[in-house]
């Protein structure tokens, strides 16, 4: 079956090299010129695990080919994939204007029937809005071709997208009629080998499956913050707690982590979505708005624990601050909504130096938060620790957890540590003589004090 997959980012791309692994012909279409030609070239646009070296076997076995040219990619192909950004406006609802204008686009060059599939998280009855703008354009040409539309929402993770896409936990087709059920179901063949892993149902079920789907998420990590706060006041240790609720088994381990706040491309923007939506058809979503607060409030608790802690030595302006990870989570440079964004703003506006590593993200966030003269990428974690007054690490790349803290003592300012992800058993911080301070657990004294004088020395001294 030949395929054009329309928007060549985090979904798109995954999607179409995974196809094109598994022997369909895949024509990846973008607007953005540059991508195209990069990825003509080899140059994938962002990072991946695993993927550059797909794009490459593929593009080399011509089952991958990029375009800029619409008439080109629909009239290639016979089922058309949505994979397009759905933003927030302001007032949280989905922007849908990258869908429409696709969807518009395809209507003015549709030669012959297809099958329209979204892939995009999208407002419960969008599918059936595409569907109406594809036939009014057909109207205006006067044409009749016939087309149907499919709903599949992707629920691949940024870090381990190749894998989540072909061996998924579940593929939802949200189908009108059984020639799309067959038809999708052939095109996932080769990923249902094991065991069928389809699960077929109306458009709009599936639609509401992939926003309930992350609000389930998103809560379960409030949940865990909002719990961690109490623990922190109450000097339960919220680690223990998670291992103590996580062994029922109709709770389970996944997703119980206290941190840093959830980030990323989709849980902030479709746990807004949903409540917009619901807004709109008159009702109120209490959970979600308050999941959406709390993780609003979980992404300043860093910050406001760095103010209290040096709170007793004039604050902190003029401290260096080392920040590990930078990307909303590991194995990815994917910054979106990242909480080290809130995180790192905050410093700087405090008047704070801000030496920050990350292993794949600080192009991105060189780009986002521009040039800034208490801002300064390292390049790795030794050397961003480098006369720190404190460490802050914030995402919890593998790296992180086997430093070799010996390497840093010297050269560490003050020994504070404030862990966003409790990556670090207290105790054997304490015996660095680290004033460690995790989220939602107790933070005992350290065994040696190590206060040193504030200095202003930015230089970069390799450690
Ligand atoms: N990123 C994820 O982990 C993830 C996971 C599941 C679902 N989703 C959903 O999938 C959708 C896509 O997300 P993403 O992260 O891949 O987005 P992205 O921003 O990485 O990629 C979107 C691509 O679409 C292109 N584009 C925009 N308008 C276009 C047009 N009119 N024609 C052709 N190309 C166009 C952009 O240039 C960009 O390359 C969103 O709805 C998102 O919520 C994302």
């Amino acid at each position: 079956m030949k395929i054009l997959m329309v928007g060549t980012g985090y979904v798109g791309l995954v999607s179409a090299a995974c196809f094109s692994e598994m022997g369909h012909h895949v024509i990846c279409l973008d607007i953005d010129e540059q991508k195209i030609s990069n990825l003509k070239e080899g140059i994938v646009p962002f990072f991946e695990p695993g993927l550059k070296e797909l794009v490459e076997r593929n593009t080399r076995a011509e089952r991958l080919i990029f375009t800029t040219d619409y008439r080109f990619g629909v009239e290639q192909s016979d089922v058309c994939f949505l994979a397009l950004p759905t933003p927030s406006y302001e007032d949280g609802s989905c922007n849908l204007s990258y869908i429409y204008s696709a969807a518009s686009e395809i209507g003015r060059q549709m030669n012959d029937y297809k099958i329209i599939v979204n892939k995009s998280t999208v407002p419960i009855g969008t599918c059936q809005q595409i569907k109406h703008h594809i036939s009014n354009i057909l109207k205006e040409r006067n044409l009749e071709i016939p087309f149907d539309i499919v709903s599949n929402p992707e629920f691949l993770k940024e870090g381990c997208a190749i894998s989540d896409f072909m061996k998924p936990d579940r593929i939802i087709l949200g189908v009108e009629n059984a020639h799309t059920a067959k038809a999708m179901r052939e095109m996932y063949s080769a990923f249902t080998i094991n065991h069928d892993r389809i699960f077929l149902m109306d458009l709009v079920s599936a639609e509401m499956t992939k926003y309930a789907a992350n609000a389930m998420l998103a809560l379960r990590i409030s949940f865990m913050n909002e719990l961690a706060r109490l623990c922190e006041i109450t000097g339960a240790d919220i680690k223990q707690v998670r291992i103590g609720i996580g062994s029922d088994q109709r709770i389970g381990y996944h997703f119980l982590y206290a941190g840093a706040g959830y980030g990323g491309s989709c849980f902030p923007k479709d746990i807004r979505a949903l409540c917009a939506i619901a807004k709109q058809n008159g009702v109120s979503l209490s959970i979600l708005e308050a999941v959406d607060h709390v993780n609003e409030q979980q992404k300043k608790t860093l910050a406001k624990k760095i103010h209290t802690h040096f709170a007793n030595q004039d604050g902190i302006a003029d401290m260096t601050i080392a920040v590990w990870g930078l990307a909303f989570k590991p194995d990815t440079d994917d910054i979106r909504d990242a909480p080290s964004l809130t995180l790192i703003q905050e410093l700087l506006e405090c008047g704070c130096f801000v030496r920050a590593y990350d292993p794949v993200a600080m192009p991105n966030v060189s780009k986002f938060l521009g040039h800034h003269p208490r801002l300064q990428f390292c390049k790795d974690e030794y050397e961003a620790a480098y006369q720190a007054d404190a460490i802050v690490l914030i995402t919890e790349w593998k790296q992180f957890r086997f430093v070799e803290f010996s390497k840093i003592l010297s050269h560490l300012k003050q020994k504070i540590f404030f862990d966003g992800r409790n990556q670090y058993p207290i105790s054997e911080m304490s015996e660095l003589g680290f004033e460690y301070f995790g989220v939602g657990i107790p933070s005992p004294k350290p065994l040696l004090s190590t206060v040193k004088e504030k200095t202003h020395d930015q230089s970069s001294i390799p450690v």
